[in-house]
């Protein structure tokens, strides 16, 4: 393994796997084959650009003759590209099944004809669906209740299709709630900041109860790469940091860390079908060697930083087509205050 292509590489965990992966080993090349959507952005990568082992190709994972050309080059690929965002994906799921099942089919049916040394695909928690008690282990049925995780799930079964029937090398990631550097501020934890920092209200769904295991974007990137390695073959890793934290303990520190007042906590209507709580048991992947070295509060109070030292970053993100999404999802007009698209 040495050449890969790395989907999705554009948007938020794939840009820092590559920078964690170059450097982490010095002879591997990486192509990042990404369609810049919306989540997609160059500036992600930035520095990268130049560097002698990386190259960035414009284009879709759902086109055949594209994905074909690049996989011919290729020993591996990691498949990063999905529509990734759950309220997103209730407003409009067709893109979700085009690039998380269709693209996955394309890039597996490229692999199986290169010969490919290793196919990872990084899925998500999601896929147990809502789990009332207890860790979700690998080998838990799944149960997606939204279109993104429907959708992700299905990328899924179509890479065990292709284990089973053509027997591709193929290992599978699932990865709990991320957050760090270059999180587009449609999730939780960079939204809350970025309003925060301006003072607009932190939109928190229902009784803000629901339970989410995050992980910093580091430790899961790097679980990537020990999986990639020394997973075995056909098999599924849970990515999660195995805690538990709610929406209210997520604005309030935010708040408390950017010195901002509870008042601009807001409850609003409840995302449809939402899932109440996921929560992983990473056992697996720690059998590994994988070790996690951020916990919850130490891990968002360094992103509160880099987002305030970032606002180049994700300033112009928060603008024309970020308002117009708001709109439709959170079902009221942007907030006073916040700057025109
Ligand atoms: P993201 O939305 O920030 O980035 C997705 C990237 O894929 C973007 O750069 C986008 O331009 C690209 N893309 C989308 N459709 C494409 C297509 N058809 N062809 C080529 N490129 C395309 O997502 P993320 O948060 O970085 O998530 C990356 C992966 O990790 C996804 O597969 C997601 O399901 C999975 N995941 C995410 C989380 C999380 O908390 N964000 C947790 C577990 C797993
Ligand atoms: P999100 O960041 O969208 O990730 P996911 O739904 O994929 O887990 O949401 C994380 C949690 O935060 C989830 O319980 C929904 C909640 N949430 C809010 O309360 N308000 C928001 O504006 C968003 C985006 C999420």
């Amino acid at each position: 393994m040495r050449r890969f292509i790395v989907t999705g590489g554009a948007g938020f965990i794939g840009s820092n796997f590559v920078r964690m992966f170059l450097e982490a080993h010095p002879d591997y090349e990486v192509t990042v084959l990404d369609k810049l959507t919306y989540a997609g952005n160059l500036e992600n990568l930035k520095g990268l650009q130049d560097h002698p082992r990386f190259r960035f190709v414009k284009g879709d994972i759902c086109d055949p003759g594209l994905v074909d050309g690049l996989a011919a080059e290729a020993d591996c690929i990691l498949n990063f590209a999905a529509e990734s965002h759950v309220d997103r994906s209730l407003l409009e799921p067709g893109a979700f099944i085009q690039t998380d099942v269709f693209g996955t089919w394309v890039l597996l049916e490229a692999a199986k004809k290169h010969g490919h040394e290793r196919f990872l695909q990084v899925s998500t928690d999601e896929v147990y669906g809502h789990v009332d008690e207890g860790r979700s282990t690998e080998t838990d049925p799944l149960a997606p209740r939204s279109p993104y995780s429907a959708s992700k799930a299905g990328g899924e079964m179509q890479v065990w299709a292709y284990r089973d029937s053509f027997e591709l090398p193929v290992v599978i990631t699932r990865g709990s709630n991320n957050y760090g550097p270059y999180q587009y501020p449609e999730k939780i934890i960079p939204l809350f900041i970025t309003n925060a920092v301006d003072d607009l209200p932190l939109p928190i769904y229902g009784t803000g109860k629901a339970l989410r295991d995050y992980i910093h974007v580091d430790d899961h990137c790097r679980g990537i790469d020990v999986v990639l390695h020394k997973g075995q073959l056909g098999e599924t890793y849970n990515l999660g940091a195995g805690g538990q934290t709610d929406g209210n303990q997520v604005a309030d520190t935010v708040l408390e860390v950017l010195g901002k007042p509870s008042t601009l906590k807001q409850f609003v209507a409840d995302r449809p079908g939402h899932d109440y709580r996921y929560c992983l048991d990473n056992s697996k992947a720690r059998a590994l060697g994988w070790e996690l070295e951020y916990d919850v509060p130490s891990g968002l109070r360094q992103t509160v930083r880099w987002y305030q030292e970032n606002e180049w970053w994700w300033r112009p993100l928060k603008s024309g087509e970020f308002w117009e999404f708001y709109k439709r999802n959170y079902r009221a007009a942007p907030p006073a205050g916040a700057p025109a698209g």
